[in-house]
């Protein structure tokens, strides 16, 4: 999809929708004035985990403080952290004045140009230095933040958690090779403005979205799946046969070890793992009760006995089926029980 001008029809319809819909007026878009770099990589840091609207008082008021960064390198740390106060994530404000001093001291105090250099500064990874780049210096670097993942998972139908680092390879690919000759300022704050407005985690507004003619999630319905979460860890399974011994109208009950699960309720006996179910021959299995704990996953097998003489062996308690609302059990054993009445 990369028409003559060599701007693929993607990057096209960012452009396109940047500059028609997208922000063009956040203090730190300098539109008319000289880049100054101090600017953009305050914004960027400031916009990492936090919102747009959010960050403009804060970025305001230190910017008021600390103009440049000779002055944010020579501060008291303490005068920085108070200009941070508030916006959460402090190691941000941290790095950011280990690397205005870094810069002072390695960089001549000049900000470095490209993204990779920008990288080896505390606190800039590889999103955030491919952003530097763009804005302040008009390079052509690909960013790859959560906003834009998702929109490259959808638009292109990426499957698999974008955290794992293998579909996070792909994305990055993907990422670099939609990249424009030319606009590369409005495409990336375009991709982040979609992320951000349009192509929303939950409820995005694909009719108002630019990609819409040619998003895989869309044209499949699969929106509300992708980006794919991350794989959930298969969750053990336990199977365990209750004893549902029934006699007039009674149903034989014991005490729970204190510790472990159900600790301290009263449940039905459990036929322990490879004790015959032979005993029980005249036994009517009832359907299986399946339970989600934490961290496993039990499956409950009830095998109802009715017996005519209601015997009571060590620690056992017969409970009377009409006084279920009352008693101590745990909720799947209710069910079981209630299922009897
Ligand atoms: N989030 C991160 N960088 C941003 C930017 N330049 N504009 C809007 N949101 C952003």
């Amino acid at each position: 999809m990369v028409s003559r001008s060599g701007v693929s029809t993607f990057a096209y319809r960012v452009i396109a929708w940047q500059q028609q819909a997208g922000r063009h007026d956040l203090p730190w878009q300098q539109r008319g004035r000289k880049v100054d770099p101090y600017r953009v990589w305050l914004s960027e840091i400031m916009l990492q985990q936090t919102q747009v609207a959010t960050v403009i008082p804060y970025y305001r008021r230190f910017l008021a403080r600390f103009p440049d960064l000779a002055s944010l390198a020579a501060a008291p740390s303490e005068d920085v952290m108070a200009l941070w106060s508030g916006l959460g994530y402090y190691a941000r404000a941290r790095n950011l004045q280990r690397a205005a001093q870094l810069i002072v001291a390695q960089w001549g105090g000049r900000f470095p140009r490209n993204a990779d250099d920008i990288q080896t500064l505390p606190g800039i990874g590889r999103s955030t230095a491919a952003a530097i780049a763009v804005f302040a210096f008009g390079a052509r670097a690909a960013i790859l933040d959560g906003n834009v993942k998702r929109v490259l998972a959808r638009a292109f139908g990426i499957e698999g958690f974008p955290g794992d680092k293998a579909v996070e390879n792909r994305l990055w690919a993907l990422a670099e090779s939609l990249l424009p000759e030319r606009g590369i300022k409005a495409y990336t704050q375009g991709l982040m403005d979609l992320g951000a407005t349009l192509c929303t985690r939950s409820r995005p507004r694909c009719g108002a979205c630019p990609l819409a003619a040619q998003c895989v999630a869309l044209r499949e319905n699969r929106i509300a799946e992708l980006p794919s979460p991350r794989a959930r860890r298969a969750v053990p399974q336990r199977a365990v046969t209750l004893l549902v011994l029934h006699c007039s109208g009674r149903v034989l009950l014991e005490r729970r070890p204190p510790k472990g699960i159900w600790g301290g309720l009263l449940s039905l006996p459990e036929l322990a793992a490879g004790q015959p179910a032979r005993r029980y021959a005249g036994a009517t299995q009832l359907p299986v009760v399946r339970h989600a704990f934490t961290h496993f996953r039990l499956d409950i097998t009830p095998l109802l006995c009715k017996v005519s003489r209601c015997n009571t062996p060590e620690g056992g308690i017969w409970l009377d089926l009409k006084a279920l609302d009352g008693a101590p059990l745990p909720a799947p054993v209710r069910k079981i029980l209630a299922s009897l009445t």
